[in-house]
């Protein structure tokens, strides 16, 4: 067996990407995702494996779901933890962000978990610093927990990603939660499709083997499971579709195309959501979406991926 099959990911110092990763990283992951979950359903769920370390986030954008699953499983592993509110840090005063992560570094942080706006941004940190850098989200490059935590709910509810037909829907052209789940499901086996108005499909996607789609009741009766993006209204540029209202009527995933919708079929969305817009309420809420079991095994999966990053293997017995 080749190095890169055997390699895991303990052998890298950071989590920057899927791009980069083998299948065999990947299930790595997953499969050490499983016994994690176990372990944030107990009443008790602290663990000493990473008694002693120290995990920094340190976050140039807004979030929620992943700042605060990053720190429960880095405290439930038995870590230190520290938020850098950016906005009252030094940053305001000027200093750039490699700086601002080296200061971070020489006060004693183990791991840095960073989300900036500039694709890149973790890949750079990461020649910086000592420690251990996990992106969080860089521009519309990556996010890959968040495309590791899609994968392991899928597993979870499916059974298994070969041969499955996911369709990513809406902006895919500012969106690292497609690219990373992009690379991820192709490696494992499974069919991508990609739906949504041509001015939100970047060029060059059917080169990575994904299918492009413009109509999303058709693609609904091709796939198992359609993950409904987030119009990213923040990184919008005028004028990609004619406005809110026909984006959610061409492209919005409501009561009306879920009735006409296999019984089976999977709903993903990463969150935070627009409701009304790529999705409604009442799609959200459907017993076939996953969002919920989405947001908790997001915890769980990045709690094996702190495992793995500080030496762990996946199949070591550290439940017992
Ligand atoms: N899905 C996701 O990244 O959500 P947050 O922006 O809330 O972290």
């Amino acid at each position: 067996m080749s190095f890169t099959q055997t390699r895991t990911l303990g052998a890298r110092r950071h989590l920057l990407g899927l791009e980069d990763l083998s299948a065999a990283e990947i299930n790595e992951v997953l499969e050490t995702a499983i016994p994690c979950k176990e372990i944030i359903q107990r009443e008790i769920k602290k663990l000493p494996t990473l008694r002693g370390r120290t995990v920094v986030t340190l976050f140039f954008e807004p979030s929620t779901r992943t700042r605060i699953s990053f720190e429960l499983a880095a405290k439930w592993l038995g870590a230190d933890t520290v938020n850098v509110t950016v906005s009252t840090s030094s940053v305001q005063k000027g200093e750039n962000f490699v700086d601002t992560a080296r200061t971070i570094e020489a006060l004693g942080a183990d791991f840095i978990i960073l989300r900036h706006s500039m694709a890149g941004a973790a890949h750079l940190l990461a020649e910086n610093v000592k420690c251990r850098v996990i992106n969080a989200g860089d521009g519309a490059r990556e996010h890959p927990t968040q495309a590791l935590l899609d994968i392991f709910t899928l597993k979870e509810k499916l059974g298994r990603i070969q041969g499955l037909k996911v369709a990513i829907v809406g902006d895919i052209l500012h969106s690292r939660v497609a690219m990373s789940n992009i690379y991820g499901l192709t490696k494992l086996g499974a069919k991508v499709m990609v739906v949504g108005p041509p001015t939100l499909i970047p060029k060059g996607l059917t080169e990575l083997g994904v299918e492009v789609e413009h109509n999303l009741d058709r693609a609904l009766n091709e796939v198992d499971v359609v993950n409904m993006l987030r119009i990213q209204l923040e990184r919008q540029q005028k004028g990609l579709f004619p406005s809110l209202r026909e984006y959610a009527r061409l492209y919005g995933l409501n009561a009306e195309r879920l009735n006409k919708a296999r019984k089976d079929l999977i709903v993903m969305h990463p969150g935070p959501t627009n409701l009304g817009v790529e999705i409604t309420e009442e799609a959200a809420t459907d017993s076939r979406s996953v969002i919920t079991a989405q947001v908790t095994n997001g915890v769980a999966v990045r709690m094996a991926i702190f495992y793995l990053l500080n030496g762990g293997r996946a199949n070591d017995e550290f439940l017992s």
